[in-house]
């Protein structure tokens, strides 16, 4: 039950619709056009789902029921949507990048289009091992680079997971954080530093 309110609250608050409710069950779809209106930047349109969604609210048993062709199709999709820093520059500052994990602020009525939003990646990561509050929706990250190392691959991969986390899992939890623009190219660096700079927190 936790896991199903954080997982729609979080949708509410990206203005994503990730698979708690099945949009395509008619009943389902007219309650829910007919329930909410637009008010600020929270516009209605909010309910409309790319391929992605779609695929994924199909469910059974609670499950995305998503067939392994129509998925690795909907990943490489997802894979062309990403933007990599044309600068090559691929990591920022790590204390920024720390507040912009633990700020789960933005995109609601009250929010303007133009304020920052934070990444709420502690709702679902555990990354400094000083922070105790965190969720388990995704794996812990802590001494990610520490782990993983620093080459070519594991940049652009960590790069494209923060960018559109659906390139590598048709149906993940996680926001897509770039491709919906979520959050900004500069906030994506400072998230890299904290994941992989050896000085980050997370590496200690
Ligand atoms: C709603 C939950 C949720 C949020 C919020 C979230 N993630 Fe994730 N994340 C996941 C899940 C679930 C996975 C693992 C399954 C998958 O890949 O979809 C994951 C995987 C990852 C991975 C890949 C780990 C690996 O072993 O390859 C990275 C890196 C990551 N997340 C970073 C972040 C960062 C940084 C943020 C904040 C900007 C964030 N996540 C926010 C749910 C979330």
């Amino acid at each position: 039950m936790k896991t199903l309110i954080l997982t729609s609250s979080m949708a509410l608050v990206s203005g994503l619709m990730v698979y708690p409710v099945q949009a395509q069950d008619a009943g389902v779809k007219n309650l829910m056009t007919s329930s909410f209106q637009s008010i600020g930047i929270a516009s209605v349109d909010r309910l409309d789902q790319d391929e992605t969604q779609k695929a994924c609210s199909q469910l059974k048993n609670g499950k995305p029921q998503i067939d392994s062709k129509l998925q690795s199709q909907i990943e490489k999709n997802n894979l062309k949507t990403v933007v990599y820093p044309a600068d090559a520059n691929y990591l920022g500052q790590w204390r920024e990048g720390e507040k912009v994990a633990q700020s789960g602020k933005g995109s609601t009525w009250t929010d303007k289009s133009d304020d920052v939003n934070g990444g709420s990646c502690y709702n679902c990561h555990q990354m400094d091992k000083k922070e105790i509050s965190y969720g388990n929706i995704g794996p812990s990250l802590y001494n990610y680079g520490k782990l993983r190392g620093t080459d070519e691959a594991v940049v652009k991969y960590t790069w494209a997971k923060l960018y559109n986390a659906k390139a590598f899992n048709a149906c993940s939890a996680m926001p897509r954080f770039g491709h919906f623009k979520l959050l900004t190219e500069n906030q994506l660096r400072d998230l890299m530093a904290l994941l992989l700079d050896p000085q980050s927190p997370v590496n200690q």
